[in-house]
């Protein structure tokens, strides 16, 4: 077993707030990820979580025992952190089994469970050296070998990829992915990658400025993003967003922005009441963005500024009067800078958010799944 609970939880440094009021429940055998910028919190949030950190107040369980006094060696938690200590004068194949030879665990399982670890993160040839003799992204991979090779209660991983190169990464994370669903051991993985959090986690926790954002799959992160701070951090390249006005009258809700109105489906409601008219910040996707050669009477006309070809697709910078959109494009489109084009937006993946507080306005829970899956898909596969 290894579920945790994440009770009112706050981190001060001195006068500075690291974490503020932290909730959240990790199921047994969930592969959490707690995305978020440089200095959210991610860190402080999994040290406390280890053992390493003490939370100013509040509550953490593992298990619905209170940890907060356990110390970090009594936890039964196998972590893998951004800089990773190991042993200078051992060589690679004893760094791994130093855990195992110290536990006195049976040989030939620890044999057998070295040579799967060895195999997976390609170490073979790596097993006699010392880390000195190492780059630092075989050193990474050894400390990760070393993590898994134990059987804990709960993994934590601080960036660990970090610093292998991208095939390598892509590789990792694919396999890290795998020998999570042969084993299902409780992982709390820390990264600001949005690509990592997409293709690895059940569920995505996002932070910002020490406090939790949103949670949810990576679908739901991405379709229904509770505020504008979600929005434009998930999602490459980034939501577009613009000033617009959210109005509604007796054939629903419409957006007013980009010089034209756009009516949106009769059945998008709010989340909760809100007086209307007022003033939003629109959100759209670049992938949810139709550019159409030449004005076309009607549509929203612009012209384009950048072209991105990018081989599969391709990236279009349109200047919309004062505002400047990015836009998808397939691969072969034929664009030229100062082209005038035409625009035509998916309005159901139009956004809307509170341009004070930047929670989002529209309730999509009844969206149809069939649009959520395309766009999450177009999304990552962009990124793959
Ligand atoms: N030991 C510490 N003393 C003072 N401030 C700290 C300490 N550890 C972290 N912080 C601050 O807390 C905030 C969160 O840091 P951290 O959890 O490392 O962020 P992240 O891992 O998301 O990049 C940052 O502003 C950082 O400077
Ligand atoms: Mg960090």
């Amino acid at each position: 077993m290894g579920a945790v609970s994440i009770e009112q939880v706050w981190k001060r440094f001195g006068p500075h707030v690291a974490v503020s009021d932290l909730n959240l429940s990790i199921t047994d055998g969930e592969f959490l990820v707690l995305l978020g910028p440089s200095g959210c919190g991610k860190t402080t949030s999994l040290r406390m979580l280890a053992g390493l950190e003490r939370p100013s107040t509040g509550v953490i369980k593992i298990d619905d025992l209170v940890v907060n006094d356990v110390p970090a060696g009594k936890r039964d938690i196998a972590m893998v952190f951004q800089s990773y200590a190991l042993y200078p004068h051992m060589t690679v194949r004893r760094n791994l089994t130093f855990g195992p030879r110290i536990r006195r665990e049976n040989k030939a399982a620890t044999e057998r469970a070295l040579n799967e670890v060895v195999n997976v993160l390609g170490l073979e040839a790596l097993l006699e050296r010392r880390p000195s003799q190492l780059s630092g992204g075989q050193r990474q991979r050894v400390a990760l070998g070393r993590a898994l090779l134990r059987r804990p209660k709960l993994f934590l991983m601080d960036e660990p990829l970090s610093n292998l190169d991208a095939a390598l990464r892509g590789q990792v994370r694919a396999e890290l992915v795998r020998l999570h669903r042969q084993f299902p051991i409780t992982t709390v993985y820390v990264t600001h990658d949005q690509v990592e959090a997409m293709t690895m986690a059940d569920k995505i926790a996002i932070m910002f400025h020490g406090r939790l954002q949103q949670t949810g799959t990576a679908q739901q992160v991405f379709d229904d993003p509770d505020n504008l701070v979600v929005a434009t951090f998930v999602g490459s390249p980034p939501m577009n967003t613009m000033p617009g006005t959210l109005s509604a009258d007796g054939n629903g809700l419409s957006v007013a922005c980009l010089g034209t109105t756009i009516p949106l489906p009769g059945w998008m409601g709010l989340r909760k009441p809100a007086p209307l008219p007022q003033p939003i910040s629109v959100g759209i996707r670049p992938t949810d963005i139709e550019v159409a050669a030449g004005p076309s009477e009607g549509l929203i006309s612009g012209r384009v500024d950048v072209v991105e070809p990018m081989g599969a697709e391709t990236f279009l910078t349109i200047d919309c009067g004062p505002q400047s959109l990015m836009c998808r494009a397939p691969g072969r489109v034929r664009m030229r800078a100062g082209e005038n084009v035409s625009l035509t937006l998916d309005t159901n993946h139009l956004y809307a958010f509170d341009s004070k507080t930047g929670d989002a306005l529209i309730d999509r829970s009844r969206w149809s799944d069939g649009d959520v899956q395309r766009a999450h898909r177009l999304e990552v596969t962009h990124h793959a």
